[in-house]
């Protein structure tokens, strides 16, 4: 059989596992794939950098578009990231007649929509298992074994290092930048690891969820996107001591034939199976009208588990799976969800408010709540030490974490609007909402 002949853009984290499993696997793959895969062609930024693999030298070259474009590459494997030159190099492939295999979420969010009818008017696909939850196949899920469902609702933890950082901290003890600093290493962050804490890596793979689940494009600058970078030990300690695990989530469902969306860390309750996922795991809970609610959970981030994904993509295209699933995955919407205004979003809040320990602060934290509609469903203060007998101490600062009842995000930013002059608050000033 003719070898399906493979160009690879990126030999940094992923691109070395893929390597690895095409060279260490050949023969189960060439089985499974009904024929040989070949590695024929590599670009990377910079040649004299050492590498974890080992490959012929003139396979390599420091000019994406050699690869794109070589005449002997058959599939072009994108594993560069970030939106520019990538989105370059994947037209550039898609143009030369090469199908596409790609891990990379914010080229897919930002222009899926864009790249995928220009792959379909080649005929040609675009593979992207990995840019979704790394080794969890929750593309084929959507692609394949779920679609006798209209689905009505994601919730979904997307983002591995953000689960491994809350996971250190809640069992370890952990101190958030050490945590930060280990996922690093172990190659679960992006290359900028700010895109994992501030939330956006996983907003960009709820969107690209949503566009295939729901039918509606949408990109982060449209819902609310917060990350985990403002926790603090504390507020993981304080929902443990009120039955909520703290997890990034990002969730997307239709209330009253709009969309709503958001990615935030939210407490959710301990007992919930997305709630038990810890370190890199990612879970995806999709709601189907005829299967009801089901989950889907695997290793989220990291090299082996997301090479398993793009190999696993290169083997789709060598059989023709990829080939028949991709155009219809891909469907152009035809009726899009309008997004809710975010202000009509309506859930539970928990805040915590660093206050001064002084007489009236209560009294002046639940007016602004009341006037704002804002109920308290329970409020925590523990004891501060009583000051020393010294003369006129200064107030000391308590942390004071209030739960409420329902209330629409529209109400609960005003009275943060309002809690922010009071003088008897210090940072940090978190919210969180809960998933019920
Ligand atoms: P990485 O370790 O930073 O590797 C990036 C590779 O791309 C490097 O080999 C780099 O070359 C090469 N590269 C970057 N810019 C280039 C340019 N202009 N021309 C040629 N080569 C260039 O990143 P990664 O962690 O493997 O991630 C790759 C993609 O997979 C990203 O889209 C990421 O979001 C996605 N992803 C990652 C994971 C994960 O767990 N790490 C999981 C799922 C998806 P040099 O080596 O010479 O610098
Ligand atoms: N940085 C990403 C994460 C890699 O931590 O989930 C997987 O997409």
């Amino acid at each position: 059989m003719e070898p399906l002949r493979i160009g690879l853009i990126g030999l940094g984290t992923v691109g070395s596992g893929v390597v690895r499993i095409l060279l260490e696997q050949r023969e189960l793959l060439a089985r499974r794939a009904g024929r040989p895969i070949e590695i024929v062609k590599v670009a990377v930024r910079d040649l004299k950098k050492a590498r974890e693999v080992s490959l012929p030298a003139d396979l390599l070259t420091e000019d994406p578009l050699e690869v794109a474009n070589a005449p002997n590459v058959d599939v072009v494997v994108e594993l560069m990231g970030g939106l520019t030159p990538a989105k370059q190099y994947v037209e550039a492939a898609l143009n030369a007649g090469k199908h596409v295999v790609t891990a990379n979420k914010a080229l897919l969010c930002q222009h899926g929509d864009e790249l995928f009818r220009l792959a379909k008017t080649s005929q040609l696909c675009i593979a992207f298992e990995a840019a979704v939850a790394g080794g969890c196949p929750i593309i084929h899920v959507l692609g394949q074994t779920m679609t006798a469902n209209r689905i009505t609702a994601i919730e979904a933890i997307v983002n591995g290092t953000s689960n491994f950082i809350l996971t250190e901290m809640y069992h370890n003890l952990e101190p958030y930048d050490d945590a930060v600093f280990k996922a690093q290493q172990l190659g679960y962050a992006e290359a900028d690891p700010a895109l994992d804490v501030d939330g956006t890596d996983a907003a960009q793979k709820l969107g690209i969820l949503t566009l295939l689940a729901l039918g509606t494009k949408v990109t982060p600058d449209q819902f609310i996107v917060e990350g985990i970078d403002t926790i603090e030990l504390s507020d993981l300690g304080y929902a443990d001591e009120l039955g909520y695990a703290v997890k990034l989530l990002a969730s997307a469902k239709v209330v009253d034939g709009k969309l709503e969306l958001h990615t935030q860390p939210t407490l959710i309750r301990h007992e919930r199976p997305i709630a038990q996922v810890d370190g890199p795991y990612n879970m995806i809970a999709l709601t189907g009208d005829a299967v009801g609610q089901t989950w889907f959970s695997g290793m989220g981030a990291g090299q082996m588990a997301t090479a398993s994904a793009v190999v696993s993509d290169i083997i789709d295209i060598a059989v023709g799976r990829a080939q028949l699933t991709f155009p219809l995955l891909t469907t152009e919407p035809t009726n899009p969800l309008p997004l809710q205004p975010l202000e009509e979003i309506s859930r539970r809040y928990y805040l915590r408010l660093n206050v001064e320990d002084r007489p009236n602060v209560m009294a002046e934290i639940t007016g602004i709540l009341g006037r704002n509609g804002v109920s308290i469903a329970s409020v925590i203060q523990h004891e501060a030490p009583e000051p020393d007998d010294v003369p006129n101490p200064g107030p000391s600062i308590v942390p004071l974490v209030i739960m409420t009842h329902r209330t629409t995000e529209g109400q609960v930013r005003a009275a943060r609007r309002e809690l922010d002059s009071l003088r008897c608050l210090r940072e940090p000033r978190i919210t969180m909402p809960v998933a019920d």
